[in-house]
């Protein structure tokens, strides 16, 4: 059964992850962990239950904000013209011997669910997100990300009202 756990230095086999993309292999090998413990991200892992160690794919998430000049006409004359609060998801990525299985769909999934659980304590309009590369950005395309003014690798999808 697939589970999702936040990452623990001691629990996860960081070394033998490889997505791919030597950056983001990196930041799980070298960073991640120390980001967590500073309060720079949260970094959450999907992994097996019979095989806990095992890293299948990772995402993290931080506070941020984006410039309201930076959304489309349409959604900015809903809002105040100051920044717009926000979550980033810093960093996704599916290990290269479990693509393909639907993976990169559950960790956005798990990613959107904890920032509507966030929002219920602090507000935020959307998940931003910095595609590294066009296949990057196509990917959250497909996930019905829209593209910001000027700067179409930065994405974001808006998380609805609140009740
Ligand atoms: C992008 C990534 C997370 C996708 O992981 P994955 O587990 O292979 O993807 P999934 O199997 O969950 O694919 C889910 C859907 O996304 C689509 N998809 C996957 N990669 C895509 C891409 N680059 N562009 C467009 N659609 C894509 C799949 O076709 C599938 O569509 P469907 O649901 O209609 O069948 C993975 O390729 C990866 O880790 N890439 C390197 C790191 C990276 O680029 N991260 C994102 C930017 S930080």
């Amino acid at each position: 059964m697939l589970e999702e756990q936040v990452l623990e230095a001691q629990r996860h086999d960081r070394s033998s992850f490889d997505c791919g993309v030597p950056p983001l292999n990196d930041y799980l090998h070298r960073l991640a962990a120390q980001h967590q413990k500073k309060g720079i991200s949260t970094v959450r892992v999907l992994v097996e239950s019979e095989t806990p160690q095992t890293i299948l794919g990772y995402y993290s998430l931080s506070a941020a904000h984006v410039a309201h000049e930076a959304l489309p006409t349409e959604t900015r004359k809903t809002l105040p013209q100051y920044p717009v609060p926000c979550f980033r998801l810093g960093r996704l990525a599916v290990d290269l011997r479990f693509r393909g299985r639907g993976l990169g769909q559950v960790l956005v999934g798990l990613a959107v669910q904890r920032c509507l659980q966030a929002r219920q304590h602090v507000a935020a309009f959307a998940m931003l997100v910095d595609a590294k590369d066009t296949a990057a950005q196509n990917f959250y395309l497909h996930y019905g990300f829209t593209p910001c003014v000027d700067k179409s690798m930065t994405l974001y999808l808006p998380l609805g009202r609140t009740v």
